[in-house]
């Protein structure tokens, strides 16, 4: 296909490569080994002198690695002859994009239209983000120093993995969450609970079923007004910083939706059939815009069928098979259904689980804390869900969603020759506990 891709955005990559996923990691991996280089090397036998950390340098890391990915996206693009046209688009009929761009108004002529403008951070009714103490995950990527104390309101995805970043660079760091639980939606109750507990043994601190009711600036100091989610006592919170991650939204601004007749659900989504289709002939939308988990693999993927199926191919997309991490130390890695899902559905279920602490190479490598669980099919055996939280959790539950897309049964994993030794040894033995009832090594 001659194919066109419309960005408004200086830097191609959108929300993952610029202000999410990798910028994110990049501050992740480096405070991780800052604290390590800090507080665990030692015991390890390693001496260093006083170790310190150079926030600017951090940044301008972060900055690097954004700069060579954005850049190899220009580079694929010539590379696969994908014309970019600089601006924001606007569907003005099925076949036609306006582009307002710097150099004016361009028409794109077109006879499929693929929607994949992503999503934006849900706002605070009656808060203003500055972005240098009122903070969306944008700001909290390119502050200028290290907060002394930071307030993170939402204890999901984004408060966890942020909140990590600043309290290993000696932030005092306290969570505010509505519900009872942290980790955001689609985690595992008991994964929940055990990735609190060491987080708070890191030092962050939570408080949870707890109302936000208003943000104001004095001064330099951010004051948070907060009280039980189920009412009682009203509480004022001071900080130098507050973070807000409650969530993001579709992003469908100036779109043109209207004009062409496409509406929104109600929670603004773009509405698309299992092909993609929207209900407009020739649009197409994926991502974070349609339902399904706000993540950049899974609007990738989506992409790569939706486009097989304009050209006329199968569309086939398993939702139940798509990974979500955490990347916080340990990393939390899920795929499939929690026990909470599956007890909602009354589904009959085996759960098999063996801990870090009894997995030779956690064990040496001093990092024995989380599990592995794995919830099958209490008449089959067929896997419907994987929770890990331990070392390399987000790397791990690919295996976890490699079975899980091919249909295997617990058994099939357990019977799966595993390198020794290896932090995986301890999915294959949580397969087997599930399969018959005991791991070997535990
Ligand atoms: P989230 O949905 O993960 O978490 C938001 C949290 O805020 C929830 O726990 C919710 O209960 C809480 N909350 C909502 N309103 C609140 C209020 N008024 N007061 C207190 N708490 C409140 O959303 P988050 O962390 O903002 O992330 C946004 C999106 O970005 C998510 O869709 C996430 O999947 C994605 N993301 C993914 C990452 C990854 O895959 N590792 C990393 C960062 C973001």
């Amino acid at each position: 296909m001659k194919v066109v891709s419309v960005e408004k955005e200086p830097s191609l990559g959108g929300t993952c490569l610029n202000v999410g996923c990798i910028p994110s990691k990049a501050l992740l991996h480096n405070t991780h080994l800052y604290h390590m280089a800090k507080h665990d090397f030692k015991h390890r036998g390693i001496e260093t002198g006083e170790v310190k950390f150079n926030f600017k340098a951090m940044m301008d890391y972060k900055v690097n690695a954004v700069k060579a990915l954005t850049g190899g996206i220009a580079m694929l693009f010539q590379k696969n002859k994908v014309k970019l046209v600089r601006g924001a688009g606007t569907i003005v009929a099925p076949n036609k994009v306006e582009v307002k761009g710097e150099k004016g108004v361009e028409t794109v002529n077109t006879k499929n239209i693929l929607i994949a403008t992503g999503s934006e951070v849900t706002p605070f009714p009656g808060v203003t983000f500055d972005e240098k103490q009122i903070i969306t995950s944008t700001g909290a990527l390119s502050l200028e120093s290290v907060p002394k104390k930071m307030l993170v309101i939402g204890a999901g995805v984004i408060g966890l993995e942020l909140g990590s970043v600043y309290q290993r660079l000696g932030a005092d760091v306290t969570a505010i969450e509505f519900l009872g639980s942290i980790g955001g939606i689609g985690i595992d109750g008991e994964v929940a609970k055990t990735l609190q507990k060491i987080l708070a043994k890191q030092g962050m601190k939570f408080k949870l079923e707890t109302k936000v009711l208003g943000v104001k600036k004095e001064g330099s100091t951010v004051k948070v007004e907060v009280e039980g989610a189920k009412g009682g006592n009203k509480e004022t919170m001071d900080c130098d910083v507050v973070l807000i991650s409650i969530g993001r939204r579709p992003y469908t601004k100036d779109l043109g939706l209207d004009k062409v007749g496409i509406a929104l659900d109600d929670r603004g989504r773009v509405p698309v059939n299992n092909k993609f289709q929207t209900t407009v002939p020739g649009i197409y939308a994926i991502g974070d815009v349609i339902h399904g988990p706000m993540l950049a693999h899974k609007a990738e993927d989506e992409g790569i069928v939706c486009v097989e199926g304009i050209k006329g191919m199968p569309v086939h997309f398993n939702y139940d098979a798509i990974p979500s991490v955490i990347y916080t130390s340990p990393e939390v890695g899920w795929v499939g259904k929690t026990e909470e899902d599956l007890k909602k559905e009354g589904k009959a279920y085996k759960v098999g689980k063996f801990p870090f602490l009894a997995n030779s190479r956690a064990k040496t490598n001093g990092e024995p804390d989380g599990f592995v669980k794995v919830l099958s099919d209490k008449a089959t055996d067929v896997i419907l869900g994987t929770h890990i939280i331990g070392p390399g959790g987000g790397e791990l539950i690919n295996e976890a969603v490699l079975a899980q897309e091919y249909g295997a049964a617990a058994e099939d994993v357990a019977r799966v020759c595993h390198a020794h030794p290896t932090c995986a040894e301890a999915l294959r033995e949580a397969n087997l506990a599930a399969y018959c009832g005991k791991p070997i090594n535990f």
